[in-house]
């Protein structure tokens, strides 16, 4: 059972174990030290990163968000079936919990919701939102990343628990650590509901990371940002660029941020040398054809129970039965 750490606010339980993360601070000092440079993807997401992101899912460029909430809309009533009545619905990297109402409404007296995310502020105004919205709801909230293992709150269901994984956040795992992650939650007997986008062709795939307004440009570079306002780092930030990729073979986006010129920069203490060209390596999204996620989550001890993609076959949302 989780200690709560701060007191139940309004209706929302709220349970911080962000503190057992590395900081980002040891990150981005391990993370600029090696070679070739990199700093975990999940930095990206302090309050304006989440707002950017916010931002990203709303773009014409961006496929996924809308693409995925078509398919959820329309497919609710019989994810709702299979889930069942009184469920729990844990919904890991929760953001906004905008997808997850479409789930809620379909589903037969939900009993309780856990979202789960790394960006404090923003997860306790969401929940805190969604709670006003579902007033028989038991709903609490987790600042954690989502791929930590923690015990889950004790929550009044006595139905199905089922983790509500949207987004495809899991093409930003590395494969084996896809599968390693969905292990550990099927071994809890916790089924899944998952999106994952799909493999497609380039010229979808690399506007959505490279938007025509700058979007995801001010995304990745807020990482900068927020070393600059976190760590008393001294980036410029015009001397650096967003960069993406797809990379065919690997079948993923690759992301990272450019330096333009030789340089040195001072964050956390410490002073990193940067070469004109060189990058620091803070996303990969992974994109899977159907068949090819169905088989790693049957390695992952998974049955692979439905499917639903949209006509234009850019995305999927999975059910996993456990
Ligand atoms: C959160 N995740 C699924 C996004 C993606 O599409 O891989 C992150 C992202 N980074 C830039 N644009 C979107």
């Amino acid at each position: 059972m989780l200690d709560l750490v701060t007191p139940v606010q309004g209706r929302v339980a709220f349970y911080d174990l962000s503190r057992k993360q590395e900081s980002f601070a040891e990150a981005v000092v391990a993370g600029l030290s090696r070679t070739p440079k990199s700093i975990p993807s999940h930095f990206l997401y302090d309050a304006q990163g989440s707002a950017l992101f916010d931002r990203i899912c709303a773009l014409p460029e961006y496929y996924p968000t809308r693409t995925e909430m078509r398919i959820l809309a329309q497919s609710a009533p019989a994810i709702a079936r299979l889930v069942g009545p009184e469920a729990t619905l844990i919904e890991l990297g929760s953001g906004s919990s905008v997808k997850v109402r479409l789930l809620l409404d379909a589903m037969t007296a939900p009993s309780a919701y856990v979202p789960i995310d790394v960006s404090g502020e923003h997860l306790l105004a969401a929940a805190e939102a969604l709670a006003a919205d579902y007033p028989g709801l038991a709903v609490a909230a987790i600042c954690a990343d989502y791929g930590d293992t923690f015990p889950l709150p004790e929550t009044p269901g006595r139905g199905r628990q089922v983790a509500f994984f949207p987004g495809s956040t899991i093409g930003n795992l590395e494969p084996d650590d896809a599968e390693r992650f969905l292990s550990g939650w099927a071994r809890s007997g916790v089924d899944m509901i998952v999106g994952v986008d799909l493999v497609k062709s380039r010229d979808v795939l690399e506007p959505a990371y490279d938007d025509a307004e700058g979007v995801t440009a001010a995304f990745s570079l807020n990482l900068l940002a927020r070393a600059n306002r976190e760590l008393s780092a001294d980036f410029d930030l015009s001397a650096f660029a967003h960069r993406s990729r797809w990379d065919e073979e690997s079948s993923r986006i690759e992301i990272g941020i450019e330096s333009l010129k030789d340089q040195i920069v001072r964050a956390a203490g410490h002073s990193f040398r940067f070469a004109a060209g060189e990058r620091i390596e803070t996303e990969h999204s992974y994109k899977y054809p159907v068949a090819g996620f169905q088989a790693m989550a049957g390695r992952a001890g998974y049955r692979p129970e439905a499917v639903w993609v949209d006509p234009d076959q850019l995305f999927s949302v999975h059910y996993l039965k456990a």
